[in-house]
């Protein structure tokens, strides 16, 4: 039975190294930032929920702190032999509980439709204008597709990227 683990529930290390290997690996996730240590530290400080079955780690989501006051919720992952069950939304329900994003604004960006319906329900809602609530920088900085100068005027915006932020009810 898969179970939801936050800090400080204690997880053996080889977690960090499997989740870090699945995520990197995964397209529609960036690729530079997901190491196991960064990983760990961000569960350590109560901003990662890791969906574990027995000792095997199945499933992740992290609530990376960008800049002072900004959340960006990423590197969410099912493992692929338990996708379509709906395990997402409990990792979206987890990681909108955690404490450390309480007062902050938090936001997503992702070019997976699926993370759009499941985010949704927890709150992260699609914003139209990219520049109003989040900085540039914070939302386009890390894209791994469009060239800095490409960026402003980005036509995947909207339309198969998109920026969401969390309105809390
Ligand atoms: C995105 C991901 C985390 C979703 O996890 P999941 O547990 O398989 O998703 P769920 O089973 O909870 O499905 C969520 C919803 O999407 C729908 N869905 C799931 N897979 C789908 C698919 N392949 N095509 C269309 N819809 C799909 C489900 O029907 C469900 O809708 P519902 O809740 O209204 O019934 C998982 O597919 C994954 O790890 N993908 C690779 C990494 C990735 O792309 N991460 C997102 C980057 S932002």
């Amino acid at each position: 039975m898969p179970r939801i683990h936050t800090s400080p529930m204690h997880l053996p290390d080889h977690v960090w190294q499997t989740i870090s290997v699945a995520v990197t690996a995964e397209p529609k996730i960036d690729s530079t930032r997901n190491t196991p240590e960064r990983l760990k530290d961000l569960y350590e400080s109560d901003l990662a929920v890791v969906l574990m079955n027995g000792s095997e780690a199945m499933g992740f989501i992290a609530a990376w702190p960008v800049a002072e006051g900004f959340v960006e919720i990423g590197s969410i992952w099912i493992r692929e032999d338990f996708r379509g069950q709906g395990l997402s939304n409990a990792l979206y329900r987890a990681v909108a509980s955690l404490s450390g994003i309480s007062d902050v604004v938090t936001f997503g960006i992702t070019t997976n439709p699926i993370s759009v319906r499941v985010g949704k329900r927890v709150g992260l809602t699609i914003v139209e204008d990219w520049d109003r609530c989040v900085p540039s920088h914070l939302s386009c900085g890390i894209c791994e597709i469009m060239t800095p100068a490409e960026r402003p005027t980005c036509p995947k915006r909207g339309v198969s990227c998109w920026l969401r932020v969390m309105v809390r009810k």
